[in-house]
């Protein structure tokens, strides 16, 4: 076999070579102060890249110490190629506490090309760490010189579906194998006979026209000596399917398929295996593979050993070759967020009473996004009919007037006879409840497992609540996440809709970045959100905007304060540099419009689905003017432009102090009275707390002491209620258990957040059936305040380098905390109520500190581990507020107890 490129680089060589290479430093005395280790080594935030952008890479790390205060003082960081060649680049000692994001310095990196790097550091203490265990990436292709592959595609043009194979010889085992792939439509790729990773509906969406990202996966395991076979199933996905409820094709009509197969061997050679018009391919199983309608498969499409060497298939005919596929390959990005796969499993249990004697119903037990394992008893050439639903009917039957336009429906017509097992591959549902027809005996539906699937982000955040009911809502927040989190953040994963609601991630963005770490999946969409920004510079309705959705306050400015999230939440500067000119065009457009009297008034959906609590346009527009100046104003400071930074900070000041000339009025009212108005201005900070507070509080009272708020409010309410003094309050709205509140949707049997307070109403009945999913995670943004105030954690500095631990209990909740992986480590709170002695237990990771207040305590008795608190290590700056006792701790874990001496 000819080799048809220059090697870009010599084979892999799986060693610690930077380790070998280097001097070995052994740690200076450890007997006072412990060792230090550097652990969680990240690479773009992301673990063994594959594929890394080989621009500007940039590096985190965390530390694991015994000793408490612990912070780096100096770090020293090296990297080299993987092939056994010495560092080529060493960053020498550095003075300098950054962990997070530390931008590499050395020369041009090669594309292609396998590094690993190596961390070690010095500590407050004069300890020097061991060198790290390496942590390893490859960098992506140099697309213009190394993407060969073609774009293919079904012979037939119109088909909008396709099998694919293609056989090749191999001399010998290789050492390394990489397949880089991407498509127009989603695929899946096989190596003899075997999936070739968990990806599911791969590439994922992006604006196509704009980019269209690569997966990398390594193969070296699934490729041998002598005869090999690569195979590939094509869909249409989000290029060809249905968007929404807006149709078809909304990027182009015939789906496509590129891929690169790199195969090296141990004598340093390599070669290539390209699609190309050598590649057979055949119509397949799918009659129709949709995201919205669901999916067709015709078992009898796909012949046995489709994808084995020895299949000599009849009726494959070549591949076409794509029209425009160079201008396709040049949009070619690796993919730089998790990817979608399947991340839990859940058995279905046969619902006890079945509405009609034909079908099977089945209960998941949890409303789930994703796809069924159907085991079944088949016969050849019967079609059984899968189709799914959040809710049951009053008599037991499934409920899916809420999909609207979605058919939501899968078919799977069998080829043999017996007993086998189908998943569908390129849609996906969510559901709860599963209906299956068409067998020839309904006990011949032998099981129904749920696959879950979403973008696999790391779980980082746990809540414990000390309340079931709490617990509840924190698990329906989460599976709202998980299900709505699908290559980009959707309002809902059921009915015909399934877009990138700018608005819904704006108000939940905090909430699911202590859930999850979401800096890769929301930094992605950040992206499509700027490729998809106006001429003038707004950002729209939902991203990516395929059908031009237009944009609103509360909507666009989550280009602004999404960005603003990331960088606080992980610290990582990234996201600002990478959106800066973006986001700069976006304020100058809001400033012009608003003009000299500094009013916004932007965009149709207001405060989306409040309760008969209306809030002006103007107001909200303005308000949120004020505040993404002062989030700018910050970001600009954090990337060093400081010129910018003032600038803003002075917009935020004047859109202020117009905000207050026009809407709070002599008698401590605002605007038009309504509980979003008050919430806004006081958690953005835009009116002095105290000269609303009685009127804010007559607006929950008016309510018989529930809320009203619609999407942008609700994430305010319970954080403005802290804010002056009404925990109670706060408590109170958050624990309420009938109409209108978080606990009625629970008492309800809600598993997922509902899109409407009324998605079920009192009297049973479904609310409005135009527009009425049961999984929005909008109103689960409430999740923030409960970090904050039940767990305790709230972020001071970017990345928890100096965050606050100020649990306040309340609403007969005796104990609570919870924990969080932050960028430095693990952030841990444990906190409980005995009589009138306050106990908490904390973690704080080395590299931050935690301004500690403990509520109602009387300073002067606070103990850690049984000692006067003042005297023992790590601990500092011990006082008295109004709220309670307050003390600094270094990192280190400490116990610490005191006396309540005024109510909590
Ligand atoms: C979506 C929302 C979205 C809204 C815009 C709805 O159809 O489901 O979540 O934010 O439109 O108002």
């Amino acid at each position: 076999m000819a080799l048809k490129r220059s090697a870009i680089g010599a084979v892999v060589v799986l060693s610690a070579i930077l380790t070998a290479c280097a001097p070995q430093t052994r740690p200076s005395s450890t007997a006072q102060h412990g060792p230090i280790e550097v652990t969680g080594l990240r690479t773009n935030e992301l673990d063994h890249p594959l594929a890394l952008a080989a621009v500007g890479p940039s590096f985190s790390w965390k530390l694991v110490a015994t000793a408490r205060n612990t912070t780096q003082a100096a770090y020293e960081l090296r990297l080299a190629k993987d092939d056994g060649t010495p560092a080529s680049w060493d960053s020498g000692w550095i003075t300098d506490s950054k962990q997070i994001g530390v931008p590499y310095a050395g020369a041009t990196l090669a594309h292609g090309q396998a590094y690993v790097w190596q961390v070690r550091v010095r500590d407050n203490h004069g300890q020097t760490s061991e060198w790290s265990p390496s942590a390893r990436f490859e960098t992506e292709l140099d697309i213009a010189a190394d993407w060969h592959a073609s774009w293919i595609g079904a012979t037939d043009p119109a088909a909008t579906s396709a099998i694919f194979r293609k056989v090749f010889e191999l001399p010998r085992a290789p050492v390394r194998a990489r397949l880089y792939v991407s498509s127009l439509g989603v695929y899946r790729t096989f190596l003899n006979g075997e999936g070739t990773d968990g990806d599911v509906l791969a590439p994922g969406w992006t604006d196509y026209n704009t980019r269209i990202p690569y997966q990398a996966y390594d193969v070296t395991t699934q490729l041998h000596a002598g005869h090999n076979v690569i195979a590939a199933m094509l869909a249409p996905g989000w290029y060809a399917g249905n968007i929404a409820s807006f149709g078809p094709e909304k990027y182009g009509k015939s789906p496509s398929l590129s891929a690169e197969l790199r195969i090296d061997f141990a004598d340093g050679t390599h070669t290539w295996i390209d699609t190309d018009g050598s590649w057979q391919t055949a119509p397949g199983p799918f009659r129709q593979a949709d995201i919205i309608m669901g999916e067709t498969y015709d078992a009898r499409g796909l012949p046995d050993h489709w994808d084995d060497v020895d299949a000599a298939p009849e009726g494959w005919t070549a591949a076409r070759i794509a029209t425009g596929s160079e201008a396709h390959t040049q949009l070619l990005h690796p993919q730089d967020d998790e990817p979608v796969r399947v991340t839990a499993k859940r058995q279905a249990v046969l619902l006890p009473h079945q509405p009609t004697a034909d079908a099977r119903l089945f209960d998941l037990g949890q409303n789930m996004v994703g796809v069924v394992e159907l085991k079944v008893n088949a016969q050849a050439g019967k079609t059984i009919q899968l189709r799914y639903g959040e809710m049951l009917n009053p008599d037991g039957s499934l409920y899916t007037a809420n999909l609207r336009s979605a058919k939501a429906t899968d078919r799977f017509t069998a080829a043999r006879d017996g007993e086998q097992t189908y998943t569908p591959t390129f849609t996906y549902h969510g559901f709860r409840y599963v209906e299956v027809t068409g067998t020839a005996d309904p006990a011949d539906v032998l099981a129904v497992t749920g696959l879950v699937q979403g973008s696999d982000l790391p779980w980082t955040g746990k809540l414990d609540t000390g309340n079931p009911m709490l617990d509840q809502l924190q698990s329906n927040i989460t599976w709202g996440q998980r299900g709505n989190f699908v290559s980009i953040p959707t309002d809902t994963p059921a009915r015909d809709e399934r877009l990138g609601w700018a608005g819904d991630i704006n108000v939940f963005a905090p909430t699911a970045s202590y859930n999850q770490n979401t800096y890769t999946f929301l930094s992605k969409w950040l992206r499509d959100l700027r490729d998809a920004q106006s001429r003038e510079g707004d950002y729209p309705g939902v991203a990516p905007n395929p059908i031009h959705i237009e944009s609103g306050a509360g909507w666009s400015d989550a280009g602004i304060t999404v960005a603003y999230t990331l960088w606080h939440s992980y610290g990582d500067r990234r996201v600002i540099n990478d959106g800066y000119a973006s986001m700069t065009r976006f304020m100058a457009l809001l400033e012009r419009r608003a003009g000299p009297g500094l009013t916004r008034v932007h965009g149709p959906w207001a405060d989306w689905l409040h309760l008969d609590d209306p809030t002006p346009a103007d107001l909200l527009g303005t308000a949120y003017l004020a505040y993404d100046a002062r989030l700018m104003s910050e970001m600009a400071a954090a990337v060093g432009q400081t010129g910018d930074a003032a600038q803003y900070a002075d917009l935020a000041e004047r859109t202020r102090r117009a905000f207050v000339a026009r809407y709070l009025h002599a008698d401590g009212t605002l605007g038009t009275n309504s509980q979003t108005g008050y919430a806004m201005a006081i958690g953005m900070g835009l009116v002095p707390p105290a000269a609303v507070a009685t009127a804010f509080v007559k607006t929950i009272h008016a309510r018989n002491d529930h809320l009203a708020t619609g999407f942008l409010g609700t994430p305010w309410l319970l954080p403005a209620l802290s804010a002056i003094g009404q925990k109670d309050l706060a408590w109170k709205l958050l624990l309420n258990r009938d109409y209108p509140s978080w606990g009625y949707e629970i008492q309800n049997g809600a598993t997922t957040m509902w899109e409407r307070w009324n998605s079920l109403k009192p009297d049973g009945s479904f609310g409005d059936v135009g527009m009425n999913s049961f999984n929005h995670y909008a109103y689960g943004a409430v999740g923030d305040w409960m970090y904050r105030h039940i767990a305790g954690i709230a972020p001071l500095a970017p990345g928890y380098a100096r965050f606050a631990v100020a649990p306040t209990p309340g609403g007969g909740v005796t104990h609570g905390g919870g924990s969080l992986e932050s960028a430095y480590g693990r952030i841990a709170t444990s906190w409980n109520i005995e009589g009138t002695r306050f106990s908490l237990d904390i973690v704080v990771p080395p590299g931050t500190s935690a301004e500690v207040t403990l509520p109602g305590v009387d300073s002067a008795s606070v103990q850690e581990s049984g000692q006067p608190a003042g005297s023992m290590a790590g601990v500092s700056q011990m006082h008295e507020v109004a709220t309670g006792a307050m003390l600094t701790l270094g990192s280190g874990h400490y116990v610490l107890t005191g006396q309540i001496k005024q109510p909590i």
